[in-house]
């Protein structure tokens, strides 16, 4: 497949998005994970309901939607991964992007494990194998969990061990073709497949009965809530982690795409997409919890769960009672598959093209350099029985403690430290069709740093007060605080290693690096 004609030979050798058209498919792609399905629907509910979408909103188009065109303009300005394309701005801000690459490797080694569980759990909707008590088959008959209060126990469980083993393998694969031939057409197939069959259970979900009232419990508004600095902080919360930004993924993905590209209207596509995409997740999943509600006689807010717990035993539940219930189960569970299989290798682009930049590999050997290691580190926490307390702290400390504060540090160095956003603005708006004057500035310098900072505060503030999901503190203090830690000062240490002389620190202009090539 041929790249766009603004992309050099040397820019095509090191990986390119063919056009602009595959390039937002794989945004999109990346965005729309695990994060819209299962994290959006509990989150709006839990947080306001129809009134969350107030803050939700606010944070889409003051932060979310600002934020990415920060990240494009560092990614697609310095044609590199996200500690090359730092470095281009200045040394001394090389460290952002390995953070970033590190709390990349982290979520890649959990993310893996939860396509893993869902690709389980897609067959198992077949015949219902949960029978007719989903939560205790979840933890006890399918998980094994070890009582982690005891400490931690590293046994193996085959019914873990093959499909994660079997979702590395794919995405190994994807990762070696590269970044059109793997990421690109993946996301390309992929997309279009997870909307129809996201339609679908939705479609099938507003017919149950009872689903009216799932509708309600979801989107009646609670306006108190906007009083709360905990709901603000979720919405900040859920559009960072759902958009991936943060995470170094766009300035990695904004890197292959050509010069002459528009950066500014792709990225409003690419956020509103992702929105409108988590708000069908959120009628789709609450009509079905309104159904499951109704068959038990309980009330929606009794079967409305969060995270792994709607996936894993609510929806086979819902699996087990509804008409037809095995088509919801590979709808549901084949969607979790394809989205988070594309965020999946997103994620790990961050680290395979740092690698690469860092040590001027091929693609196919920084691609195993990365993957090996992540799948040994996967199998190893994650097909054991010790797999879900340390997923849930780990999720919890690296989304907060990695991908928001790695978002206001970044904001602050790039603002007020090497005060560079001018310099955004004018290499967007060359070819950007949502023009990117003061305000922007202002939202970036200020606005959004502000924001965040509160909503980091007041989350530490809790998470110190209250020792998250009640696990014990040697746990939190290793897979939590110290994890979240460890990335900042892997972070420092690798930004300290030297560049290969052939590697340019000046951002390279489409012929300087047609000349690199010849
Ligand atoms: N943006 C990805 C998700 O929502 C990481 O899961």
């Amino acid at each position: 497949m041929s790249t766009t004609p603004e992309t050099t030979a040397a820019e095509k050798k090191r990986g390119a998005f063919s056009s602009r058209r595959v390039f937002i498919f794989a945004a999109i792609g990346s965005a729309v994970g695990l994060g819209n399905i299962w994290r959006f629907p509990y989150t709006a509910y839990e947080n306001g309901g129809g009134a969350f979408l107030l803050p939700y909103i606010i944070a889409l188009l003051t932060a979310g939607i600002p934020f990415l065109y920060l990240v494009y303009g560092i990614g697609h300005r310095g044609r590199g991964s996200a500690p090359l394309s730092f470095a281009r701005i200045s040394r001394k801000t090389e460290w952002l992007g390995w953070w970033q690459v590190g709390i990349c490797f982290v979520i890649a080694v959990y993310y893996a494990a939860i396509i893993a569980w869902a690709l389980r759990y897609m067959i198992f909707s077949f015949n219902k194998s949960w029978g007719a008590d989903p939560e205790t088959f979840f933890g006890v008959d399918f998980l094994q969990g070890s009582d982690i209060t005891q400490g931690l126990t590293l046994d193996f469980v085959a019914g873990l061990l093959v499909p994660l083993a079997l979702v590395w393998l794919s995405v190994i694969v994807i990762m070696a073709l590269g970044v059109q031939r793997g990421i690109g057409s993946t996301a390309v197939v992929f997309i279009p497949v997870l909307v129809i069959a996201f339609i679908g259970l939705v479609g099938r979900s507003l017919f149950l009965p009872g689903a009216a009232e799932g509708l309600n419990t979801l989107f009646t508004p609670d306006w108190g809530a906007l009083t709360d600095t905990g709901v603000w902080a979720a919405a900040y919360g859920q559009i960072f982690f759902s958009l991936s930004i943060g995470f170094g993924i766009m300035i990695t993905y904004s890197s292959y795409v050509g010069r002459k590209t528009d950066m500014t209207g792709s990225g409003a596509v690419v956020g509103f997409a992702n929105s409108g995409f988590e708000l069908l997740c959120g009628i789709g999943v609450f009509a079905a919890l309104g159904f499951i509600a109704q068959a038990q006689g309980v009330a929606v807010t009794e079967v409305a769960a969060g995270g792994i717990g709607l996936a894993f035993i609510a929806f086979p539940t819902i699996i087990s009672e509804a008409p037809g219930g095995a088509v919801i189960g590979v709808l549901f569970f084949g969607s979790l598959i394809l989205a988070g299989i594309t965020s999946l290798v997103s994620i790990l682009e961050v680290v395979i093209s740092a690698i690469r930049d860092k040590f001027e590999m091929s693609r196919v050997g920084a691609s195993m350099a990365v993957t090996i290691p992540a799948t040994i580190v996967s199998v190893l926490f994650f097909s054991t029985t010790s797999a879900l307390a340390v997923l849930d702290v780990a999720d919890k400390f690296i989304n907060n403690f990695g991908i928001l504060l790695v978002a206001v540090v970044m904001m602050i160095v790039l603002a007020w430290g090497v005060r560079i956003l001018p310099t955004f603005t004018d290499h967007l708006n060359v070819y950007g069709t949502v023009p990117l004057r003061m305000w922007w500035i202002v939202l970036m310098s200020v606005v959004t740093p502000v924001m965040l900072t509160f909503v980091l505060i007041s989350e530490f503030v809790d998470t110190v007060k209250e020792p998250y999901g009640g696990y014990p503190d040697w746990l939190l203090y290793t897979f939590g605080w110290g994890l979240a830690a460890a990335v900042i000062g892997i972070g420092i240490l690798a930004s300290l290693m030297k560049w290969r002389p052939e590697t340019p620190m000046t951002i390279p202009t489409s012929e300087s690096a047609e000349e690199a090539q010849r």
